[in-house]
């Protein structure tokens, strides 16, 4: 069983292995995400009560789901870091407490860890390869994360880039904000653009060019700040015309941010690639549910000889799935610490 609570979801999942290989019987998020939306973004201290009313009915859940008992599991996992530190605390203690009651091997495990692992869920085929798979390139973009990673092996990570400010996921809300679209603001910001996509014969066709930050650079970091802002200058200076923006100026805002960000991570990720030349490269992380995103970087690395294996949808965004999943390699590797040595760490590296 595997715990995930280091955001605004409540999660839990239940993970069997068939012929050697890990396979998701169940997964179950509760989500506080409407609770945030009032305040256009996470309070911590409201996530952190929503976990605790959550965590025990979700991991019911997820036990019934998979038709088990608690009397069935064997290993407990649970994300360790980064995240909100109230909401990690809850959804690590629980997990640490049915480790403690049932004497069962815990696992803690580092949350972009997991985001790299649910793409090895069985949908989504990198496991499956019979060939060596690493090592492997992994882009992880969430609403606290951007990072290109070279994974040498199970557990064996090098950060070969980050971001230096803002994650991806941060600049897609913060876009939807300045746009009073809602949070959280992926989903919809892509929504928009793609809308002004249909409409548009020829991606030339908007006037608006948003800055690709970073892209020139020789190294593997990225900035999304600067791109914020861009959006910003380009909202005040319509508002200046008029003070309410269109639904469409809106949606061509939302088209010309995507294209910038997709560009930037998409042309850095396939010359990482290039440099490093992996045997597979994976997208992970909430921003890897944009449709945008998947395309243009399976094109553009399939063209430049590399296969990108992306995860379902259903794991794209913070789960517990993804947690099992990465737990399921350390206990084949006999990787489990002493229950007492284990804590959370809102900052902990991969
Ligand atoms: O991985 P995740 O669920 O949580 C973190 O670990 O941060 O990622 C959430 C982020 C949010 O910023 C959300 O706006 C973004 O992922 N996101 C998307 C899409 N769906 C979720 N961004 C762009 N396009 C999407 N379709
Ligand atoms: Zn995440």
């Amino acid at each position: 069983m595997a715990i995930e609570t280091s955001c605004d979801e409540t999660a839990a999942a239940v993970i069997g292995v068939e012929n050697d290989r890990p396979v998701v019987l169940s997964n179950i998020i509760s989500s506080s995400a409407d609770l945030h939306a009032k305040t256009g973004g996470i309070v911590p201290e409201v996530a952190s009560r929503a976990h605790m009313e959550a965590m025990m009915p979700v991991v019911e859940e997820a036990l019934d789901q998979a038709k088990l008992k608690i009397e069935n599991i064997t290993h407990i996992a649970a994300t360790n870091g980064p995240g909100l530190i109230g909401s990690l605390l809850v959804g690590f203690n629980a997990a640490k407490t049915i480790a403690y009651a049932r004497d069962l091997p815990f696992i803690p495990i580092n949350h972009i860890e997991g985001h790299i692992y649910s793409a090895f869920s069985r949908e989504s085929n990198i496991s499956n390869l019979k060939s060596k798979i690493f090592p492997i390139l992994a882009l992880t973009v969430s609403g606290g994360h951007t990072s290109l990673t070279m994974m040498k092996d199970h557990g064996k990570y090098e950060t070969i880039g980050e971001t230096i400010d803002d994650a991806a996921g941060e600049a897609f809300d913060k876009v939807a904000k300045l746009l009073g679209l809602g949070y959280p603001g992926g989903p919809i910001v892509s929504k928009f653009a793609s809308k002004f996509r249909d409409k548009a014969s020829s991606y030339q066709l908007s006037a608006i060019s948003f800055p690709r930050p970073l892209l020139n650079k020789p190294n593997f970091d990225f900035s999304f700040s600067g791109l914020k802002t861009a959006v910003l200058t380009q909202v005040l200076k319509l508002k200046a015309k008029s003070s309410k923006l269109t639904a469409s100026q809106k949606q061509e805002i939302c088209f010309a941010f995507e294209e910038a960000a997709v560009d930037v991570l998409t042309t850095k990720t396939v010359r990482a690639a290039r440099k490093y030349k992996p045997r597979a490269v994976i997208l992970a992380g909430g921003v890897a549910a944009n449709k945008r995103l998947r395309e243009a970087l399976s094109y553009q690395l399939s063209a430049a000889g590399f296969k990108l294996f992306v995860p379902p949808i259903e794991l794209c965004g913070d789960n517990a799935a993804m947690i099992g999943l990465a737990a399921y390699y350390h206990i084949v590797k006999n990787n489990i610490p002493e229950l007492f040595s284990t804590t959370v760490d809102s900052n902990t590296a991969l």
